[in-house]
């Protein structure tokens, strides 16, 4: 695979960032048309200018099938999503959902039919928008280069097809890129998405690691399907799960979790834990505010629980000092961004609480911290880590 010099050096770093945070599995290799209706086989490119992502999978179908599954691939029908677009038009009117889709269906840009009748809106952010990209102003919000054209943008140099043309972007490669999306104002200029910054600040981007070596390492598949392959290509493609904080085969690696000390005293219990972000490329949590990471202490004995939580994460305010907790609210409102309690790339801190802890009691210490939105406080949780132990 002919690519150019950052992919080379990319490759060698996602080789050891796969080992690292572990998080490619390679996608299955399926009868290619299996996923594609049979209205829309043997497709004339030149008579639609914007493809849903299922035109695409006839050829690249490891490719799709790993997309389908990806938290991209359910930016618009996440129930969460559309909750939240509800509770910004019951506060600021049905115009308000231009902002919401430029980011979580961008096809929006390019097409103009409604969502409900148009796969190329439901399905999110799909093939075809990623793919068209030229360029983008990262001064203003929505700012992409775009528009609609047979045309392909990707990291090859020497791709042929002949469905489509291709043209090699080296932009794509770039955490400028990723960051058209990732990195946010709200109305009143309060900083909501800023993973790009945390990215350009840490420690990645001088070692020129981007933000796709590390969510879209090259794992095994195929670019194309065999009856379309050209002989003497390699079997590798980019991940396009791109996971995140939502995989937690990932985060497990990504995040590190110690019980440093247990210190029995009378009637309590002193512990110190380390917490450490290990691999992520940016502050953890980054993304919305919405989303924290909880570290919980707890000592349990009968039907007793004592515990303790120390929150990673960030607070917004709105002008009248009032928190805010929705993502609608958020980016509508936020006025003022404090309290940020995250970790840096690298930072390890160490927390001690002391609980309770009778003597006389068959006393168990419980460490876990796992990830929580205060966009759905009482959805259950899973543990990122879990540390058990009888004192
Ligand atoms: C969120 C944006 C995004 C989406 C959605 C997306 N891609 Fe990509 N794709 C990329 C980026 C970025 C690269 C280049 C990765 C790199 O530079 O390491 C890429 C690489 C590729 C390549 C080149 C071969 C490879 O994988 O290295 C092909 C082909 C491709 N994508 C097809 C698709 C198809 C088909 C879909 C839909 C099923 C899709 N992409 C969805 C961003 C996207
Ligand atoms: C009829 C089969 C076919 C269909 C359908 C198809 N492609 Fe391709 N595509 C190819 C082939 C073949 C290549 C070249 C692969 C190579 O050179 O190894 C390619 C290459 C690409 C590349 C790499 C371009 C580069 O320069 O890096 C991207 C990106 C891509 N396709 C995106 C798409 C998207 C998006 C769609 C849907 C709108 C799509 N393709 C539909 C066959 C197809
Ligand atoms: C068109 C806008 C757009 C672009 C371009 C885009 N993203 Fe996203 N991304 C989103 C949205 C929206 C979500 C959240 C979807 C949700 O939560 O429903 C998201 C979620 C994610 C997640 C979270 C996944 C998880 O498991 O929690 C990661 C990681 C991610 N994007 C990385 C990237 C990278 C890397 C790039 C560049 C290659 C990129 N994104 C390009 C809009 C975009
Ligand atoms: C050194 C590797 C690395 C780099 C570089 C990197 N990330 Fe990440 N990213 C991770 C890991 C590991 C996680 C999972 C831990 C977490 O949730 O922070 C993650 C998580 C995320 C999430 C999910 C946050 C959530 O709330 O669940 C998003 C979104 C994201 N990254 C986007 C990006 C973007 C955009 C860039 C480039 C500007 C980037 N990342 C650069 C490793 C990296
Ligand atoms: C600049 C791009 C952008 C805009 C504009 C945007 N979002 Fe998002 N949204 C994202 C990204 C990126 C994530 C994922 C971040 C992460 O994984 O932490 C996300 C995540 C979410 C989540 C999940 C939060 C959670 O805690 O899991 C909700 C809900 C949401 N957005 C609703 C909305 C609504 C409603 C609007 C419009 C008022 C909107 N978004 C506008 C990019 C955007």
């Amino acid at each position: 695979m002919n690519r150019p010099l950052r992919h080379l050096v990319g490759a060698v770093a996602s080789v050891l960032l796969v080992a690292m945070i572990g998080m490619a599995e390679p996608g299955n290799a399926q009868s290619p048309q299996a996923n594609v209706p049979p209205s829309l086989r043997n497709f004339d490119f030149g008579s639609v200018a914007y493809m849903p992502s299922v035109v695409c999978g006839a050829c690249h179908g490891d490719i799709y099938d790993v997309w389908r599954e990806s938290v991209h691939a359910k930016a618009y029908k996440d129930p969460l999503f559309q909750a939240g677009m509800r509770e910004a038009i019951a506060l600021s009117g049905e115009g308000i959902t231009g902002i919401c889709i430029t980011c979580h269906a961008p096809a929006t840009l390019m097409v103009t039919a409604k969502a409900e009748n148009d796969l190329r809106i439901a399905e999110g952010i799909g093939c075809d928008f990623c793919h068209s990209v030229k360029g983008a102003d990262l001064e203003q919000f929505g700012a992409f280069d775009i528009g609609p054209s047979n045309t392909a943008y990707g990291p090859l140099a020497d791709a042929e097809s002949p469905k489509h043309e291709t043209v090699y972007s080296e932009f794509m490669g770039t955490a400028g890129y990723c960051a058209t999306c990732h990195e946010y104002q709200s109305r009143a200029g309060a900083p909501i998405l800023t993973t790009f910054t945390e990215y350009a600040q840490g420690p990645y981007e001088q070692q020129l690691v981007a933000c796709q070596d590390c969510h879209m390492p090259l794992v095994m598949g195929t670019t194309v399907g065999e009856h379309i392959k050209r002989t003497g290509r390699t079997e590798f493609v980019g991940f396009h799960a791109i996971p995140g904080g939502r995989d937690l085969s990932q985060l497990r690696r990504a995040l590190g979790l110690e019980l440093v000390a247990v210190t029995p005293a009378s009637g309590s219990v002193s512990v110190r834990v380390n917490i450490e972000n290990r691999a992520a490329g940016h502050w953890l949590p980054t993304g919305m505010p919405s989303r924290q990471l909880v570290l919980e202490i707890s000592t349990r004995w009968g039907d007793r629980v004592h515990s303790r939580e120390v929150v990673f994460g960030r607070k917004v305010f709105n002008a009248d000092d009032e928190l805010l907790t929705s993502v609608a609210r958020m980016i509508l409102e936020g006025a003022k961004v404090s309290i940020d309690t995250r970790l840096r790339p690298g930072q390890s801190r160490n927390v001690v609480q002391v609980l309770p802890a009778p003597q006389d009691a068959q006393v168990t210490l419980v460490v876990r911290c796992f990830y929580r939105s205060t966009e759905d406080p009482d959805a259950p949780v899973e543990d990122i880590h879990r540390i058990e132990r009888s004192l």
